[in-house]
Order: C-alpha cells, then sequence, then structure tokens
C-alpha cells in the first residue's frame, strides 16, 4: 500500500532513494517519484521533482541522463512508490505532491479520509490542485499553514507539520520536505508504518525495514502519532504532543542478502526455496530443554495460567494469514480440544463480536501492519481478551500492541504473495497448540516430545520436496492454460486448498477456487468440464478413498487430475494424471508440506504465462489502508 523513503546524510540523496524504493517495490508500483533540495544555491528549482507512472525503472529510466549530469543535486530527498488508490496511476498522481510554489514536498502512504472536505476549502481560497490523490490537500493545507499570515505557525515548517496533521482524518506516514530547511527531513505516522534508520552522518525514512538494510539495522519504530526530525548527524522524535521524547532503537538482524534475489529469476522462488531454513530456524528459536519455550520477555508463569484459563481461541488475520489460521484451527482443536473460531480480520470489527477475559485471541501477520487485523486486535483487547501476536516483523505494531509476541523467523519477504511467512505461521500455530495440549493435559509428555521430533523434521522434508520440483514444474508447463482450477480437499487439506488457490489466483491470475471435497457435489461440480483442471491435496490416510470418489467423478466430467500427496502405495495413480509425492510426516504436520508444491505450481504457471510474481497486478503486500 505504497512505500514512502527519505533520505538526509552526506551521500547524493537521489540513489540511495531509488535503491530504497526498490526494496518497497512490493508496497506498489503504479507510479514512482522523487523529491530532493536543490543544493545548487541559484537554481530556478528549489525542490527537484521527477516522478512518472509505471514501475521504478521507468523513473530511473527518465531521470538517467540528469544523473548522469550530475544534475539532480541534493543530499536531502523523499521517494514513493504507489498503490493507486485515489486518481488512477498516472505521471501527475505519482507522489511526490508539492505546494504550488514548489518548495515543500511530501510522500504520503495512507488515506485521508476528508480530503474532498479539505480540497473544497482550500478550492475556496484559490488554491489550483494538479492530481487527482487525497495526498495533494497536504501538501497545499501544509502551505497554508506555513505561510498564513495570522498562522502560528508562519514560517515553522515544524509547527505546519502538526498544525496540517489535526486537520487530517485517515491514515497516513508522511516525509516532507522544505526548501527553506534544506538541512532536515520531517516525518509522522497515524495508523500507517514508518520506520527511521539510524545512520552514520545520515539518517532515513521508510516505510518498511528492507529499504534501508543496505545502510544500517538500526532503526526506531516510530509509534502511533508520533513525528521525527531527521538531519544528518542525529534524529529528534516527538510524540503526539510535539514533546521531545527519547526513543529505543532497535538492532534488526536480518541481512542485506535476505532482501536481495541471490541468484534466484523472481524473490517469490528464492523465498519458496528459503523454507526449509525458514522452517527450521522458527522451531529452533523456540526450543529449550527439549521443551518449547516462547520468548525471554513471556513470563512463563503468566502464560501458562492463560493457557489454563483459556475457554476458546480466536484466530483473526487476513490473506494468506487466515488461512494460516485456519490449519491452526484444526491444530488447537486436535492438540488442545479448546474450541477455535476464525476469523478474516476486516468481517470479524464490524461485528459486535462475543469475547471477554478467558478468550486468547490470536493475531497472525507477516507485516504486523495490516490496517484490518490491527483493528480486530484493538476490538479484542477493548474486550479484555488475551493478545497472542504471530509475526514476521519485529517491532511492527502488531508486535508492540499484543501481550505475547511469538516471532516466524522467515527474514524478510519481499514477494507480494506470501509462501514462507505462511509455511513459518504454521510451524508457530503447531508450537502454540501443542504447548496449549501439553499445560491443560491433553497429551502427555511423551506424545509432546513426538510432535516435537516431528515438528524438527518437517525441514528437510521441505528440502526433498524441492529437491523433487521438476515433476510439479513439467506439470505447470502443461496445465497453464487452463479455463478453471479447483483444489479440494478434505480437513487440513481442505484449509491448505484455500490457501493454494490463492497463491495460484494471485500470480498467475488463473481462476481457481478451493472447494472443501465433500461439497463438490453440493454445487461446484456443475462448473467441472474438459477445461478444468482438479488438483486434490491428500494427507490424510483415512480419507483417501473419500477424496479418490471425489477426483473419479470430476474426471469422468473431463477434467484433468493432479494430487499432492503423502500416499506411497500408488493409490492414486489410476484417478489422477499427476501424482506430487511428499514425505509422510506424523501427527497432521503435513500442512506445512502440501502448500510447497502448491507454491511452485502457481509459480511456474504465472512464469509460463509470462507474468512477473514478483509483482502481480492490483495486488500489494502490505495492506495498511482499510
Ligand atoms: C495482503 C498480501 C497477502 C497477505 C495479507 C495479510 O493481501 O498480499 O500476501 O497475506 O495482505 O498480510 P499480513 O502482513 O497481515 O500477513
Amino acid at each position: 500500500m505504497c512505500g514512502i523513503v527519505g533520505y538526509v546524510g552526506e551521500k547524493e540523496a537521489t540513489p540511495v532513494l531509488i535503491n530504497s524504493l526498490k526494496k518497497l517495490e512490493y508496497r506498489g508500483y503504479d507510479s514512482a517519484g522523487i523529491a530532493v533540495i536543490n543544493s545548487v544555491a541559484d537554481s530556478d528549482e528549489s525542490i527537484i521533482v521527477r516522478k512518472c507512472k509505471g514501475a521504478i525503472k521507468f523513473l530511473e529510466e527518465k531521470i538517467e541522463n540528469e544523473l548522469v549530469r550530475n544534475a539532480i543535486n541534493g543530499n536531502v530527498g523523499i521517494g514513493h512508490t504507489r498503490w493507486a488508490t485515489h486518481g488512477e496511476p498516472s505521471d501527475l498522481n505519482a507522489h511526490p505532491h508539492t505546494n504550488v510554489s514548489g518548495t515543500i514536498a511530501i510522500v504520503h502512504n495512507g488515506i485521508i479520509e476528508n480530503y474532498a472536505e479539505l480540497k473544497a476549502w482550500l478550492q475556496a481560497k484559490g488554491v489550483v490542485f494538479k492530481s487527482q490523490t487525497d495526498t495533494e490537500v497536504i501538501a497545499h493545507l501544509l502551505n497554508y499553514f506555513y505561510t498564513q499570515e495570522d498562522s502560528p505557525s508562519k514560517g515553522d515548517i515544524f509547527k505546519s507539520v502538526q498544525c496540517a496533521r489535526q486537520k487530517l482524518v485517515g491514515s497516513y506516514a508522511l516525509g516532507v520536505i522544505c526548501k527553506d530547511y534544506p538541512d532536515r527531513l520531517i516525518c509522522v505516522r497515524k495508523e500507517s508504518p514508518l520506520i527511521v534508520g539510524l545512520g552514520q552522518n545520515e539518517n532515513f525514512i521508510a516505510s518498511d525495514v528492507p529499504a534501508v538494510l543496505e545502510y544500517t539495522r538500526d532503526v526506531l519504530f516510530l509509534e502511533q502519532d508520533e513525528m521525527a526530525v531527521l538531519y544528518c548527524d542525529h534524529v529528534d522524535s516527538y510524540n503526539g504532543d510535539g514533546e521531545k521524547i527519547i526513543r529505543k532503537s532497535f538492532h534488526v538482524d536480518w541481512d542485506l542478502s535476505s532482501a536481495e534475489k541471490g541468484g534466484y529469476a523472481h524473490f517469490m522462488l528464492k523465498e519458496i526455496f528459503e523454507q526449509p531454513k525458514a522452517l527450521h530456524d522458527t522451531l529452533a528459536a523456540h526450543i529449550k530443554d527439549g521443551g518449547l519455550t516462547f520468548s525471554q520477555e513471556i513470563n512463563p508463569e503468566e502464560f501458562n495460567s492463560m493457557i489454563h484459563n483459556a475457554k476458546r481461541i480466536v484466530i483473526t488475520a487476513c490473506g494468506t494469514a487466515y488461512h494460516a489460521g485456519m490449519v491452526g484451527k484444526y491444530t488447537f482443536e486436535k492438540f488442545a480440544r479448546i474450541p477455535t473460531v476464525v476469523d478474516v480480520a476486516s468481517e470479524f470489527r464490524y461485528r459486535d463480536p462475543i469475547l471477554d477475559k478467558n478468550d486468547v485471541f490470536i493475531v497472525v501477520s507477516q507485516s504486523g501492519e495490516t490496517a484490518d487485523t490491527l483493528a480486530a486486535l484493538r476490538l479484542a483487547k477493548s474486550k479484555g481478551a488475551k493478545i497472542i501476536a504471530i509475526t514476521n516483523c519485529v517491532g511492527s505494531t502488531v508486535s508492540r500492541e499484543s501481550d505475547y509476541v511469538i516471532y516466524t523467523l522467515a527474514g524478510p519477504e519481499i514477494a507480494v504473495a506470501s509462501t514462507k511467512a505462511y509455511t513459518t505461521q504454521l510451524m508457530c500455530l503447531y508450537m502454540l497448540a501443542i504447548q496449549f495440549g501439553f499445560i491443560r493435559g491433553e497429551i502427555d509428555k511423551d506424545e509432546y516430545r513426538k510432535v516435537l521430533d516431528a515438528l524438527q523434521a518437517v525441514s528437510k522434508k521441505a528440502q526433498t520436496i524441492l529437491d523433487n520440483q521438476t515433476e510439479i514444474q513439467k506439470f505447470a508447463s502443461m496445465q497453464f492454460n487452463k479455463e478453471k482450477i479447483f483444489y479440494i480437499g478434505r480437513q487440513f487439506d481442505s484449509a491448505n486448498s484455500l490457501e493454494s488457490a490463492l497463491k495460484l489466483k494471485e500470480v498467475s491470475y488463473m481462476h481457481c477456487e478451493a472447494f472443501a471435497a465433500g461439497e463438490l457435489k453440493h454445487g461446484p461440480i456443475a462448473l467441472v468440464d474438459k477445461n478444468t483442471l482438479v488438483i486434490a491435496i491428500a494427507t490424510e490416510e483415512a480419507l483417501y478413498e473419500k477424496l479418490i470418489s471425489n477426483i473419479i467423478e470430476v474426471k469422468s466430467r473431463g477434467a484433468a487430475t493432479m494430487v499432492i500427496t503423502n500416499d506411497d502405495t500408488g493409490i492414486f495413480n489410476e484417478s489422477c494424471d499427476s501424482v506430487i509425492s511428499i514425505p509422510k510426516t506424523d501427527f497432521y504436520l503435513e500442512s506445512m508440506l502440501s502448500v510447497i508444491p502448491a507454491q511452485l505450481f502457481a509459480y511456474y504457471c504465472s512464469v509460463s504465462r509470462g507474468n512477473d510474481p514478483d509483482k502481480p497486478r492490483n495486488l500489494a503486500k502490505s495492506v495498511t489502508v482499510e
């Protein structure tokens, strides 16, 4: 949902901004732009703005000649990569936006809900707007407070930002530069994420950590309503009332290579292949003395007492994380025998949910910044539920606002389509479920140990699937033109089917749906014809036969069929055109494995269809607007 960056330092700002923006392209790629305070004193252009429709590479091409001629000079600047909300993707709607005289420039991630009202107010004062965006009102509003004779903030850009934000309704992470303040960059956040990177004689802002990793790993996570002013040699932080505060910096362990493609054609493929390590690291970080331990910051007695008292588990998330929650329901009910409900965050928050202090509310979010997930978390908290977060991002808003945080150690996930975050979220849900089961006496020590051993073996098994990926690649090369694809499965496999179908939709744009296999006959089978491919996920031996019946039903209606299965007896050979084998695991841990061939299938279909799997159309990785 748009990425913003900013730089203040000794280097030329433009190359740094472009470089950082590339790391945020997963947040949007409808248009890109930069603005730099011109360090050439007698130039007509006090702030140089360059922007254009399309991905960052088009912006780079646009400014290439100027960069070669050293014609964009300046050490303070801001940049933006856009996922369009208000106004179509176009050069004019691209950020940065400026005031009329071009002396103040801003970049924005979020949505200004009252922009129409503000726009009318400014237009009545004679302001002429250039774009259709909500963001442009902020630039003109700032100008108003900065230049108005009777304004208390006249000539003071910091105060002008404070005044302008009082008028804004909605969400924003803003980067602001002003020609009269050529030594600084101002930023402020409400709802939308924003971090400050702390370097040596240089400081940065960004919507997300990977944007600054090449320069620093020390970051400040701005809290709700906070502001910061960045200079070359220091950063001042302020709370929402404008009072100076001291903020603790975090050291981020992610290294740069984890945010680079490392020889893979796409981030998506690289991240699929990183799953064995991510699964291993996520589990290893939580194992101590033969048992599970959740975090140094979690008080085990408090945690266990919450587990004892839990009457119900409520899991809430969006997108892929929601599908992880769907699998989580099965794991909690199986291992801990606690009634578990799963809800899409955007639905949960609007239906006056029934929750109390004995409910354990689990939010799952890779980014830890998804707007609907955060709103659901806050609602659950207000009702007294205990909150456990499963997230990949240290310091994210979700992690800061939850009672307990369990981290997936997947490393930065750059591709828009989530892969390694999903399987590591599953790992965390399994870990939690068996911990709940053990503490509540639903599973004994022996079984607990056995499940832990099985969990430890998952990473190697995931590697085996990846080592044998040619079969799935071949199958994708034959099926990528199918008109309709259906995933079917039962129990855990039905939940995993939803995620498998989502992957395919996201990156291949093929029409794909997932059904609980038993539901096929109740309607969906009417869609099946010879242009249909049905992919069954079959990992529960006791249900193989039932699934085979479903496969035969669709096959006899002309569908091509594939199965992803842990069967090693050949039971599916007759009913399926292709059989993708995955290793067996115990205790229903198969979900972490059976999704991997589906991810690969989605990836190879996408590539075969000429798409860019890392940047699927219309999607953004982090949905920080509602
Ligand atoms: C977007 C992304 C999905 C992701 C979902 C939830 O839709 O494209 O890949 O699953 O948001 O994101 P979160 O960061 O909360 O897991």
